[in-house]
């Protein structure tokens, strides 16, 4: 049975801060950031056309993996929500995770503004789980927090692969997984690695990963340049690694895609790059 999933990424919904409370600590670095960088990258009719395109297009499941917004505020938030509104009709067709830029800041409410707006599409548990089809399950990790200001780093808990182990024992050997992150675990050659950007324990994941046969997929974004990578297993299928961040960006030059459709038939993984139009 066939499942066809598109993947998106580092949408970077902004709006700019009003008052006192929302330029507190990081933002005002954040927001220097955006007013000098972001604002034009990430112009608000280019998401509309994306959702527009994706509608369009026939798929399965939609993968959303971070950074929705650009400094965790609640008019972000919103307007997020109300532009990718024709995507989510069906919560258990749509998986979304927070990236780091949706936990710019520590925030006092509980739960916090990924979840108020996006909860239902990851749930209270540690991991976020659904089943594509008899074959493949889709595995969501949270490993976004806030940090101080000058790293953007992520964890992946103890729990959230103790949990997702507990879940790949709970099925049938033959089943295959796909798991979504924020945060990259491979990097284009000759790429400078910065520990402050990255995955904290980046190296333990990824061979944690490899260990694992049944995950042949790994969805992320973070780094604003898609790309497909493979990490060869000594007596085990390929793990396929597919970046979609940034989707909304304005291109640069030489980009070939701007996100993913990833066609899942029993055991064979086809990739498309797509190009927003
Ligand atoms: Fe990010």
């Amino acid at each position: 049975m066939n499942a066809t999933i598109i993947h998106i990424s580092d949408l970077h919904f902004h709006t700019y801060p009003h008052n006192f409370r929302e330029w507190k600590s990081k933002r005002v670095l954040g927001a220097a950031n955006l007013l000098l960088r972001r604002a034009g990258q990430f112009p608000l009719q280019r998401a509309k056309r994306l959702v527009e395109q994706i509608q369009k297009m026939k798929w399965d499941h939609l993968v959303i993996s971070g950074d929705l917004t650009q400094l965790s505020l609640e008019r972000e938030f919103a307007l997020t929500r109300e532009t990718l509104e024709p995507l989510l009709k069906d919560p258990e067709r749509v998986t979304i995770i927070p990236g780091n830029h949706d936990r710019y800041i520590q925030q006092d409410e509980k739960p916090d503004l990924y979840k108020k707006y996006f909860g239902e599409f990851f749930g209270g548990a540690e991991i976020h789980v659904r089943k594509l089809n008899p074959d493949w399950v889709i595995v969501g990790w949270d490993s976004a927090h806030p940090n101080d200001w000058l790293s953007a780093a992520g964890t992946v808990r103890r729990s959230t692969i103790q949990a997702t182990e507990n879940l790949l024992r709970s099925f049938p050997e033959k089943t295959r997984f796909v798991i979504v992150n924020h945060y990259p675990l491979t990097f284009p050659e000759g790429w400078k690695l910065d520990q402050f950007h990255e995955l904290y324990n980046l190296v333990p994941v990824r061979n944690w990963i490899l260990r694992h046969p049944n995950i042949r997929l790994y969805l992320h974004g973070h780094i604003h340049l898609n790309w497909l990578h493979r990490l060869q297993r000594d007596s085990a299928p390929e793990l396929l690694l597919v970046n979609s961040a940034s989707s909304t960006s304005t291109l640069y030059r030489g980009q070939k895609s701007s996100f993913h459709q990833i066609d899942l038939q029993e055991d064979k993984v086809r990739v498309c790059p797509i190009m927003l139009k």
